[in-house]
């Protein structure tokens, strides 16, 4: 019962304390946490945001400058001459000396039919008719037009950038082609680390560059581009192995492309997240040494607690025992002094009587026998009841001591003199254990004298024929320990706590008063120490007495 209730008590310290404890700590990693996240978050983004604009700017800037030599030869170079192959020739090697790095492929001139009429480049494309093409409707309609890459004629991916001139009423093309290549020299740049990607898509979501990881040049990536913004834009994505993939776009060549930077979170911030990684295992390592701290605590609080409880209970049982001792103690001393008249006036009386059965008259009488049979009966009995009345009265009297200079050793001896008689018609030794040369101390001798006459004829009735009573006496720090052991059949532990109560006996016929132990008690109470019992059914009792060690005052 006792224990579900410590068990229930600890239980209940544990979660209070560890809620108390434990719940901010877990609260601020989680908010800690979250911070990381999206500081991480951000940085990451802004990475993305910031390579995706500056290579979208490269791109731009790229294809504006090409278009705007084709406008300006368109401009400045009439028609007639351009269509002719060998000029159209010489300005292509012309333009390719200044700037070499210009990307151009080839250079061709388109009539309004979608007729070639001029070629300078490394295919044999002239006289072919790009009526049919779907860039030579929309170029006459805009002026200008660059396409998205495709395979063509030539069976490899290029682009095309084709500008729109009019001679009279008729319009004519100027067409310029770019290996897709240079745009994957420009992309590549933006591919970070082990990780990152940098491609572009068009607007459908087919690769225009070759992507590093999955998927080739003019391949479905797969990539929505609505869901992309007017500015960059940046979505995080999970891929399978678990991992976040921070994918950013930004829009090109009037929202026709997007460029695409793709990046693997934890990549290229290392030091972000093992820097979370070191604060989610502190606060863990935290939070283990409070569970810990506070089991420990707890555990330590419930066991004191039950010590104090135990401690307390057995005080109470202590006071208690007491408390009826002395209400015994003021009533025996009324009964005993009442009953005490009676029973020397009986007691006188039987005397009286036996002295009257000596005369002859009773002697010749018939009945003399069983008068006195009678008598001796009578006195027998008063003699027993005064016996009790005068237990009772010493127990009322003794509860002061008187001290005097005691010699414990030679108090047992005088003890173990007056019973060694008795003992010996039972065949019970009686074995004296002593410590030599124990300080005399100050003490009531007779009462001292009582209580080891009660213990030791306790033992003996015990007994009862033929054991041994060990007697043995120590001195400790500060007290002197009396033991009395025999080997008698112990006491069962049902009645352990009942033998110190007043009149609790187990010996029949009125042979026990039942007031020998408890009145012991007491008086052992009174002088300053205690007495207890170690005792196992079958194998014997021990009665330890404690008495304090106090040295008697210099006369
Ligand atoms: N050494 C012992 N071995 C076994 N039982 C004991 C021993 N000492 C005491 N007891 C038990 O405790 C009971 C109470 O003892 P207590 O001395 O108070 O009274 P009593 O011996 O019965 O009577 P009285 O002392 O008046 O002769 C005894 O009746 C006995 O049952
Ligand atoms: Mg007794």
């Amino acid at each position: 019962m006792k224990e579900i209730l410590y068990r229930n008590l600890r239980l209940k310290l544990i979660a209070i304390t560890l809620a108390v404890s434990i719940g901010p700590l877990i609260l601020l990693g989680m908010a800690i946490y979250y911070q990381f996240g999206n500081l991480y978050k951000d940085r990451i983004e802004d990475q993305i945001r910031t390579l995706a604009r500056s290579q979208s700017n490269a791109v731009d800037v790229f294809l504006r400058e090409r278009t705007t030599i084709l406008a300006m030869i368109v401009e400045t170079q009439p028609f007639e001459t351009l269509s002719k192959q060998d000029n159209l020739a010489r300005l292509f090697t012309q333009i390719n000396q200044r700037a070499d790095d210009l990307g151009l492929v080839d250079i061709g001139v388109i009539d309004k039919h979608g007729y070639q009429l001029a070629y300078s480049g490394p295919y044999n494309l002239k006289g072919l008719n790009y009526y049919q093409q779907p860039w030579f409707d929309e170029v006459l309609r805009r002026g200008k037009f660059i396409s998205n890459v495709f395979m063509g004629f030539r069976q490899v991916p290029h682009v095309i950038i084709a500008v729109k001139g009019i001679t009279g009423n008729d319009p004519w093309i100027l067409r310029a082609t770019i290996d897709s290549e240079v745009f994957n020299r420009m992309v590549r740049n933006a591919q970070v680390g082990t990780t990152g990607d940098a491609f572009i898509v068009n607007r459908e979501g087919v690769f225009q560059t070759t992507p590093r990881f999955d998927g080739v040049i003019l391949g479905n990536s797969g990539i929505q581009t609505q869901r992309f913004g007017e500015d960059s834009t940046v979505i995080a994505k999970r891929d399978e192995t678990g991992d976040t993939r921070y994918i950013g776009g930004v829009w090109l060549k009037n929202r026709e492309w997007m460029l695409v930077i793709s990046q693997i979170a934890g990549q290229e911030h290392g030091w972000m997240s093992n820097a979370r990684n070191t604060e989610i295992m502190i606060i863990a390592i935290g939070c283990l040494v409070i569970v810990i701290a506070i089991v420990m605590i707890s555990n330590t609080l419930v066991r004191h607690l039950e010590q104090t409880d135990r401690e307390i209970n057995e005080l109470n049982s202590q006071l208690m025992q007491q408390d009826k001792l002395a209400a015994l103690g003021k009533m025996a001393a009324g009964i005993a002094h009442e009953i005490n008249n009676p029973l020397a006036v009986i007691g006188e009386k039987a005397g009286w009587m036996e002295d009257l059965l000596d005369e002859e008259e009773f002697q010749n009488s018939e009945n003399y026998k069983e008068f006195f049979s009678s008598i001796t009966k009578i006195q027998e009995h008063v003699d027993r009841a005064r016996k009790i009345t005068h237990n009772m009265l010493g127990f009322a009297r003794r509860m002061e001591p008187h001290l005097d200079d005691v010699d414990v050793n030679r108090v047992l001896d005088q003890t173990i003199d007056i019973l060694s008689n008795h003992a010996r018609i039972n065949d019970i030794e009686i074995l004296k254990h002593f410590t030599d040369h124990l300080p005399v101390i100050a003490n009531d001798q007779s009462q001292l004298q009582q209580i080891f006459m009660n213990l030791i004829n306790n033992a003996i009735d015990a007994i009862g024929n033929n054991g041994t009573i060990d007697i043995s006496t120590q001195l400790e720090k500060d007290h002197i320990t009396v033991s009395v052991h025999d080997n008698g059949p112990g006491i069962p532990e049902a009645i352990q706590k009942k033998i110190f109560d007043p009149f609790f006996t187990t010996k029949m016929n009125g042979k026990g008063t039942g007031l020998g132990l408890s009145i012991s008690y007491t008086i052992i109470e009174k002088l300053g120490g205690h007495i207890t019992l170690e005792s196992h059914e079958g194998e014997g009792t021990t009665f330890v007495v404690h008495l304090p060690l106090v040295l008697p005052e210099k006369k």
